[in-house]
């Protein structure tokens, strides 16, 4: 039996960074895209199959707010049991409410959530669930540090770079088995600590073992008036769950094709392999006017491939500047595009990897969760397999790394077929 899962998303903020002396309602309840943000945050758990109760942390003020943010939701309680609980001075002390709350009922496991971030995907959950799945005793939601981080030793003067090899931005859903993350607040609330703006935080001062699970930039929290202005952008590029129910269904889609896609790139002296968009720490990297993600480029040819419409290069000419360290989930979100424009929707991905080093096993499953996440799909429908060329011709001389891919997508039939 798979184990239950509860969200606990915490709403009791007073989001002054946010304030706004003519809309005086907290962040969580300003509207995105028509609707408050928290709508769309309890959508993304309304929606998730394995999320059977969801209890909303509120402020005591804020009781009215959060019942339009539920009747504003797209899925409704969707059979699941929604619960609230009052917020206290401290998020941390307003997750320790929601844990109590959920105390009553029980659950094995327990998501802690931002309701500032309306941007959670059904991948970042399923990531976080599976890995509690697998036995973890925390798991953060965390995205790799992208940019060079400089630490000032004097306001603003006397700069020094920070290395930030291993460096992670943590994000929620912070997720635990229920009683352990029960123990931990109740601890850290014995202690006088009341100060943890993060649940791993605390998780880790208990004692417990977090792991990393894949965030995603565009989960960001909205914090700032900037970041509401990003978000309202953001609404209409990223495929929020109610727009999902407008896809057509896998199933409605009679007309199967097929794609297969090659790429080769060559090794060069570096700290960090991209593969399906997963950084793998090696001692080369790839070379190649992108980011060389071998990977993503055979499966981005071979959903062209599927669609008929030409490959990587003649939409992406390594001649362009523009294209210069890319990352390559571009191209296969254009890729995408262009199948979603004929109606249709990928059904399947199988990608093998050709090397010696670096070793794929390991990171097997967190590349098919993070293919799983850059195609929109669940992640059962990515398959992804390694071997090595027997140390024979160039793979075999580690002198690169080859992929092969098949994707297979679905599209309606034409009227006269
Ligand atoms: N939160 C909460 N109870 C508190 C403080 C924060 O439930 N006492 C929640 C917020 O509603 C938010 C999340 O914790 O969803 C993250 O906190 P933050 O972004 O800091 O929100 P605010 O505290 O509301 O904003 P600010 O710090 O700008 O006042
Ligand atoms: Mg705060």
């Amino acid at each position: 039996m798979k184990k239950t899962a509860a969200a606990l998303i915490v709403a009791a903020g007073r989001g002054t960074r946010l304030s706004d002396p003519d809309n005086r309602e907290p962040k969580q309840y300003k509207h995105v895209a028509g609707r408050p943000i928290l709508s769309h945050t309890l959508d993304a758990f309304l929606n998730h199959p394995r999320i059977a109760k969801i209890v909303t942390v509120i402020h005591a003020d804020d009781a009215s707010l959060y019942d339009a943010a539920v009747d504003a939701t797209h899925f409704g309680a969707n059979g699941k049991e929604l619960l609230t609980a009052i917020g206290g001075d401290t998020r941390q002390q307003s997750v320790l409410a929601g844990l109590k709350a959920l105390a009553i009922t029980g659950c094995d496991f327990v998501l802690i959530h931002d309701a500032a971030r309306p941007f959670v995907s059904e991948p970042v959950i399923d990531g976080s669930i599976a890995k509690l799945d697998e036995g973890a005793e925390g798991v953060l939601a965390a995205v790799p540090v992208v940019d060079t981080l400089k630490r000032s030793e004097e306001a603003g003067r006397q700069l020094r770079t920070i290395d930030r090899t291993g460096l992670w931005a943590a994000q929620t859903p912070q997720a635990f088995p229920f009683e352990p993350i029960l123990k931990a607040h109740l601890k850290a609330a014995d202690a006088g600590r009341h100060d943890f703006t993060d649940d791993t935080g605390l998780a880790e001062w208990a004692g417990m073992t977090v792991e990393l699970s894949h965030g995603d930039p565009a989960n960001f929290k909205i914090t700032t008036r900037q970041d509401l202005a990003r978000a309202e952008t953001q609404v209409k590029q990223v495929p929020m769950t109610q727009e999902d129910q407008t896809r057509p269904r896998l199933s409605e889609l009679s007309d199967v094709r097929t794609g297969i896609g090659y790429d080769v790139h060559a090794f060069e002296p570096g700290e960090t392999v991209i593969l399906g968009g997963l950084d793998i720490p090696h001692n080369m990297k790839l070379k190649g006017h992108s980011d060389a993600d071998v990977v993503l480029h055979a499966i981005t040819d071979a959903t062209l491939g599927a669609i008929g419409d030409g490959d990587i290069g003649s939409h992406f000419p390594p001649s362009d500047p523009e294209w210069k360290g890319a990352s390559s989930d571009k191209f296969q979100h254009d890729a995408i595009e262009r199948l979603t424009q004929l109606g249709g929707r990928l059904a399947h991905i199988d990608v093998t990897i050709v090397c010696e080093e670096p070793k794929i096993g390991p990171h097997r499953q967190d590349i098919r969760q993070r293919l799983a996440q850059i195609c929109d799909m669940p992640v059962e429908r990515v398959s992804v397999k390694a071997t090595t060329s027997e140390r024979l011709g160039f793979t075999g001389r580690k002198e690169g790394i080859a992929a092969l891919a098949s994707v297979t997508v679905r599209l309606p039939f034409a009227k006269n077929e």
